[in-house]
């Protein structure tokens, strides 16, 4: 049997439960299509740091009201190499624009909620999702739920199905241009039942490779080591891990890691991608279905949260005037951000990550530019803005 929504959304990750909110509260109907289970959709453990517009426009959203209990307000990170550690006060060098952590899943639980509470119709663990007439004016989507064939006719669709995208791959050969990087590591991330080692991040660039310390919760840390992105996390040993983190972290100040039970361990592979045009017909892609970046940066959730924050204002002036000026120009608007977006992310992992065929040159050019940033206030400003978040083109 054949529905019929405005905008159809492929993905509940944070893009599309995110549109699918902001257009409910522009009175757009959407229909949400999921393949994972909800369960799986609230416990993957990925991003953890905000943007101060990300959280901004979650609260003026209405979705902030948890984090804003429960989140962690930093006013800077730190910088650590040679033994010592900077600190880099973001709030002051931005003019009051904080550090969030507050973890991806949970706001993932805060929009299930309130698109749950308001009647919005996310359909979890669905399967064979495919994309019909994304060039004609009814494009539609098709899948099975329960073992039943569902067809959802929309006026547009929004991809929003992260990475391995089957809604960028719907878009016919020779329309997208594809840039990428992969880089030669990736990150060894691990769940740790402690207290936190620092009232801040930490981000640690040591001749043995990338650390990053994070949080989580009071008692349940997150740590990151620079590890071969082929390797396995059987060979990791939790002395392994906590030796490696320990050298990598070493400060000449007495500094102590907090350590504890490691209840979960990962590796993720890093690299850049940007697919363009954003756009293809009347279907539009946002977040990691148009472009990925390092972790480094912590800029991921954040541009699928900028992306769904000019297309919900577009689909917004389509639908009270008209307008199809904000369509027209939704990928060129979100390319800009996403493009510094790239840029800094590749800028933070270049900068603080040791690759196999670097020389000391390079490690002599990382360190020279480690401590140019840490004492010069203009370096300081440009991290930190960026880190923060640049300001959204249309405020
Ligand atoms: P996703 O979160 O990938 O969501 C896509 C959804 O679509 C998924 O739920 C998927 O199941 C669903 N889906 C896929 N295919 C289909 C289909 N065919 N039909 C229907 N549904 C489908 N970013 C930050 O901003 N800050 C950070 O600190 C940060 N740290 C990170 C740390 C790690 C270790 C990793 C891995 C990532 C990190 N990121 C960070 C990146 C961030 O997690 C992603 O950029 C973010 O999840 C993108 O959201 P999205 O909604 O575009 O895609
Ligand atoms: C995290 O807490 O998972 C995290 C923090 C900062 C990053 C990446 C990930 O740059």
């Amino acid at each position: 049997m054949s529905e019929r929504t405005q905008v159809g959304i492929v993905g509940a990750g944070p893009a599309g439960l995110l549109l699918a909110h902001l257009l409910h509260r522009a009175g757009i109907e959407s229909i949400v299509i999921e393949t994972r289970t909800r369960a799986e959709v609230e416990g993957t453990i990925r991003a953890g740091v905000l943007e101060q517009g990300t959280v901004d426009m979650l609260t003026e959203a209405g979705v902030g009201e948890r984090l804003h209990r429960e989140a962690f307000f930093h006013r800077g990170v730190y910088l650590r190499f040679n033994g010592e550690t900077h600190h880099i006060d973001m709030q002051e060098l931005t003019g009051g624009k904080r550090v969030t952590v507050y973890a991806q899943h949970e706001v993932i639980k805060d929009l299930v909620k309130a698109r749950l509470d308001a009647k919005g119709d996310v359909r979890f663990g669905v399967a064979d999702v495919k994309l019909e007439g994304i060039d004609s004016s009814r494009p539609a989507i098709v899948f099975t739920q329960d073992g039943e064939a569902k067809r959802i006719e929309c006026d547009f669709i929004a991809g929003c199905d992260g990475s391995h995208s089957m809604s960028r791959h719907s878009i016919p050969p020779g329309v997208l241009t594809r840039h990428d990087r992969v880089y030669p590591f990736g990150w060894f991330g691990i769940s740790v039942e402690a207290p936190p080692s620092s009232d801040e991040l930490i981000y640690a660039s040591h001749d043995r490779g990338f650390a990053l310390v994070s949080t989580r919760a009071p008692m349940l840390q997150r740590l990151y080591l620079q590890c071969d992105p082929n390797d396995k996390v059987g060979n990791w040993s939790d002395d392994r891990i906590w030796t490696e983190l320990r050298k990598r972290l070493e400060t000449k100040d007495g500094w102590v890691l907090e350590e504890g039970p490691i209840v979960q361990k990962i590796i993720v592979g890093m690299r850049s991608v940007v697919v363009e045009p954003m756009r293809h017909g009347r279907l539009f892609l946002a977040g990691d279905a148009a472009h990925v970046v390092p972790p480094t940066g912590a800029k991921g959730l954040n541009l699928a949260a900028a992306d769904v924050r000019v297309l919900a204002r577009a689909f917004d002036a389509f639908y009270r005037r008209g307008d199809e000026a904000g369509l027209e120009g939704y990928s060129a608007t979100c390319l800009r951000r996403v493009w510094k977006g790239q840029r800094f992310s590749w800028w933070m992992t270049t900068m603080l990550h040791r690759a196999d065929t670097d020389t000391s040159f390079d490690r002599k050019r990382q360190l020279a530019e480690l401590d140019y940033l840490t004492t010069s206030r203009a370096a300081m400003t440009s991290l930190a803005e960026n880190y923060v978040g640049l300001p959204f083109d249309d405020r």
